[in-house]
């Protein structure tokens, strides 16, 4: 297909290639330092770089991590960072046969005369850090805004940010690094489903919108989003097979054009066993994208309880990360049964 009217023509190939590849299953292990700690705090440990490269090592070292999951989100730190016994974190991913990523944004500041949003810091200087990324072996990126409840009234007011968001997609394709799109709309809140449906319906509208305008190359991309639920404090509760209708008829069918290569699912506070669930009813019938997870918190929540910083129990904590990893790669079939 001509690339013609599309950016990233140095790196078009490579980057299709990369979003196929990945477009399989994600490990996002990309909390920032701030975020890791409040992690190690829940176990009793500080937040030290030590026990930050103790807990990474853990994960990247998993014996099979690859059988299960194709590329690993990691903080800066991470990218840089070497394991416990002193071999390059990117290496020992690469040699799982798992591709490295990177979350590029400098984290949130509040979005001035906007109903209590917040905005992305980080594109300033965004295409020197992604080649210097590159080189260090990242081939993909994840820029995480986070939208809250006020988003929907404030809508039409923030399209300088959305212009930003394509800007920073191009800057990012144009260095080599596939970018995961990733407005998570926080499930706090007492709405129902519905209410969660209007939401995103609007956000990926507007998303699309801007990527396009930017020329953002589509099969370059992947998309992150937050699953369609009930807030986590509504009454209301939905089956998997309702999420599932929710989330690929009536969002993602009729926002995301089929040249995207994979969705893939953030967990956003749902219990290990519902994030599997969902997504396994999501896979039931077929798809235009790759339906799978970028899970966070769903991978890793028994993993990190078990582990709680004591060394004899590591191999323990790992064979909890790989069930929930294979668990969830059944799932992005469809084939998970519990
Ligand atoms: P959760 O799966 O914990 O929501 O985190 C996903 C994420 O976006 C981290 O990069």
């Amino acid at each position: 297909p001509s690339t013609l009217t599309i950016r990233a023509a140095s790196y078009s190939d490579e980057l299709v290639k990369t979003a196929k590849t990945v477009a399989s299953r994600i490990l996002a292990m990309d909390e920032s330092n701030a975020t890791c700690g409040k992690r190690l705090d829940s176990i009793g440990l500080e937040n030290t770089e030590a026990n930050r490269q103790a807990y990474r090592t853990l994960l990247v070292t998993a014996p099979e991590l690859g059988k299960c999951i194709s590329g690993a989100i990691l903080f800066e730190e991470t990218l840089y960072q070497s394991t416990v016994d002193g071999e390059k974190i990117v290496d020992v991913l690469v040699k799982q046969g798992i591709v490295p990523g990177i979350k590029v944004d400098k984290g949130l500041v509040p979005l001035p005369g906007s109903n209590n949003e917040s905005w992305c810091q980080g594109l300033d200087g965004l295409a020197s850090r992604a080649a210097a990324y590159y080189q260090q072996g990242a081939r993909f990126a994840q820029w995480y805004p986070i939208l809250a409840w006020g988003w929907a009234e404030t809508l039409m007011d923030l399209r300088c940010f959305y212009i930003d968001f394509g800007l920073g997609f191009c800057n990012m394709q144009d260095n080599g690094l596939v970018p995961i799109v990733e407005p998570e709309i926080l499930l706090d809140g007492e709405n129902g489903i519905d209410r969660t449906l209007e939401v995103a319906q609007k956000v990926w509208a507007e998303v699309f919108f801007y990527l396009a305008e930017n020329n953002v190359l589509f099969e370059g991309i992947l998309l992150k989003p937050s699953m369609v639920t009930p807030g986590a404090e509504s009454k209301e509760k939905a089956s998997p097979e309702k999420v599932a209708d929710y989330n690929t008829v009536s969002l993602l069918k009729r926002r995301i054009p089929p040249a995207v290569p994979g969705i893939m699912f953030l967990s956003g506070g749902q219990s290990e066993v519902e994030a599997t669930l969902n997504l396994n009813a999501m896979n039931q019938a077929p798809n235009p994208w790759h339906v799978s997870f970028s899970y966070a918190r769903a991978l890793q929540n028994t993993c990190l309880e078990t582990w709680g910083g004591r060394p004899e129990s590591v191999k323990a904590a790992q064979d909890a990360l790989i069930l929930r990893a294979k668990a969830n790669s059944l799932a992005q079939l469809g084939k998970y049964t519990g």
